[in-house]
């Protein structure tokens, strides 16, 4: 079995470092004050440490991180915080019962769990009881085999349970052992109580959620993004090895797939993530402003320029700047932009000084650019500067229904907490109506439709009368093929969109509408079923 937690002696917890492994990245986020350790004796830095572990999990666990890296760094200021040599945070999978050290999503990583049923860490999951032993060994619920396995010898023992509240279903288990210079005391016991409370809380902030009965379900890698398909496994791999670089990163997806989520992921997992995440709406520029708006303007640069401002860029600095839609920045700008991109050096407008800025580049896209770029409307060799890094990001309809259902889930339970509705009830007619659709907005329109329907079931039953009307027709068994061209479900075209993206949106329904069947939305469409085949491309 692997313990999670590591020896503490291996790294100083909290201390700032550059190196390529992502649980020091997540480590760089909690900085201990070098300055009060220096200053204070042992016994305070060890009050404050315990202090600022409790505050700053907080923070941590309300970002994208990657969770494993984020226990991993809790488990070493916990131990380091309590003089122990190790500690572990155990959590029970509400879907097997088991218990395990990380999230292992992948099923190739069983050595990291436990039956339950097991060791101490099992015993305080099952029962809820904190378990303080001064000699393990000579304790019964202790389990041997584990040491035996790791050569490790276990002497002293704390555990505590991880929930809410006293009497609240347990999520888990926090552990210490072998603490320095003689068992846990009273005071020990007492503080991890505290956190483990503190960290069940906390946990409500997190994709990791239980609802009433015991246990969490793990529903992806990384914190507050869903999903475990495999069609989105590429994109965590690709997001974590883009994060350990300051390669530039081009995100790309139709609307609602979850860009900008992942663009600050990469951010949050990278060694700038204590810096700025800024982004920059390209569809918003007016270009005229996109200049000034970037790279910030001089005293009387321009009529109404009555002080100097700072541009995204110069705000950056340290940190990432998020270029979203960059599809849509006008042709004059992305001259002005690709220079910055291939020298990092810029001029405030009405500025003569060359200044320069340190950001890594993230950019997002739902548009076709080659298109763009076959059509002049999107520079060639910015294009080709940006896509170092290529992330797509997959539709919905590709990572299938389990995946509807698990984000439906997680938005109900959010929501419902955030519009204080009691815990929500998908029922199973709510549920296979949400499976049958597709939904071509994406995550995005998901997450609205459970919105609403949380807001409009104060009882926290959610049925599929609270959806929109399309899904009500088909609310329960699987679609019949030939059902949806009988519903037309028809197509809401926003003004404001590119002509592009609205061609896009009324062949995607058209196709939906005769249920994937090609040959009859080219019919319908008056284009070569070839056509269709191409752009589904
Ligand atoms: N995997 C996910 N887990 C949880 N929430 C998600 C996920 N993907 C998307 N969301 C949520 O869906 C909404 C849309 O996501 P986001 O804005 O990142 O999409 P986008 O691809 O940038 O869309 P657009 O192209 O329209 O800008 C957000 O509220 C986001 O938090
Ligand atoms: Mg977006």
């Amino acid at each position: 079995m692997v313990r999670f937690g590591a020896p503490r002696k291996r790294g100083v917890p909290g201390l700032v470092r550059k190196s390529l492994c992502p649980h020091d990245r997540v480590t760089q986020a909690i900085p201990t004050d070098d300055r009060t350790s220096a200053i204070l004796p042992r016994g305070h830095h060890c009050a404050m440490s315990r202090l600022s572990l409790l505050v700053d999990l907080a923070s941590l666990l309300a970002r994208e991180v990657d969770f494993d890296a984020l226990l991993r760094t809790a488990c070493e200021r916990l131990a380091a915080a309590l003089e122990a040599d190790r500690a572990t945070i155990w959590l029970v999978d509400a879907e097997s019962g088991d218990l395990f050290a990380r999230v292992a999503l992948l099923p190739e990583l069983p050595s990291l769990r436990q039956p339950i049923s097991r060791g101490i860490a099992g015993y305080v999951a099952r029962t809820g009881e904190l378990v303080r032993l001064d000699d393990a060994r000579s304790d019964d619920r202790f389990d041997p085999s584990v040491d035996r396995a790791t050569g490790y010898t276990t002497k002293t023992v704390l555990v505590a349970p991880i929930r809410e509240d006293e009497g609240a279903p347990v999520r888990g288990v926090v552990q210490v052992l072998n603490k320095e210079g003689g068992p846990f005391d009273l005071e020990d016991e007492r503080y991890l109580a505290a956190l483990a409370t503190q960290l069940g809380r906390a946990l409500r902030m997190t994709t990791l959620r239980g609802g009433g009965t015991p246990g969490v379900v793990l529903r992806g890698p990384f914190n507050r993004i869903v999903g475990r398909s495999d069609a989105l496994r590429r994109v965590y791999e690709r997001v974590t090895l883009a994060a350990q670089t300051d390669a530039t990163v081009l995100l790309r997806g139709e609307t609602g797939t979850g860009k900008g989520l992942f663009a600050r992921a990469i951010h949050v997992n990278s060694a700038r993530q204590s810096r700025p995440f800024i982004t920059v709406d390209c569809t918003t520029l007016p270009a005229q402003l996109v200049e000034s708006e970037l790279f910030g303007h001089e005293r009387g640069a321009f009529t109404g320029a009555d002080r100097r401002v700072p541009g995204k860029v110069e705000l950056a600095d340290g940190g990432t700047l998020f270029l979203d839609e960059l599809g849509e920045l006008p042709l004059e700008a992305q001259g002005k932009l690709l220079r910055f991109l291939q020298d990092r050096a810029f001029e405030r407008v009405g500025g003569r000084t060359t200044l320069q800025a340190d950001v890594r580049i993230v950019c997002a896209t739902n548009k076709d650019l080659e298109r763009a770029v076959r059509k002049g409307t999107f520079r060639e060799d910015l294009y080709y500067r940006v896509r170092v890094v290529e992330i797509a990001i997959p539709p919905l309809r590709d990572r299938g229904a389990d995946e509807i259902e698990d984000l439906a889930r997680h938005f109900a339970e959010s929501y419902a907490s955030r519009y204080a509705r009691p815990e929500p009830e998908l029922t199973p007619e709510a549920i296979s109506a949400l499976r049958a659709h597709a939904f071509p907005g994406n995550v995005r329109e998901l997450e609205h439709w459970i919105e609403s329907a949380v807001a409009l079931a104060p009882d926290g039953r959610i049925v599929p009368d609270l959806f929109p009307q399309p899904a009500r027709v088909r609310d329960s068994g699987p679609p019949s093929s030939g059902e949806a061209t009988g519903a037309q479900p028809g197509v809401k075209i926003p003004l404001g969109l590119s002509l592009e993206e609205a061609e896009r949106r009324y062949i995607e329904a058209t196709l939906k509408a005769c249920d994937g069947n090609k040959s009859e939305a080219a019919k319908r469409l008056g284009v070569g079923r070839n056509s269709i085949g191409r752009w589904l491309k």
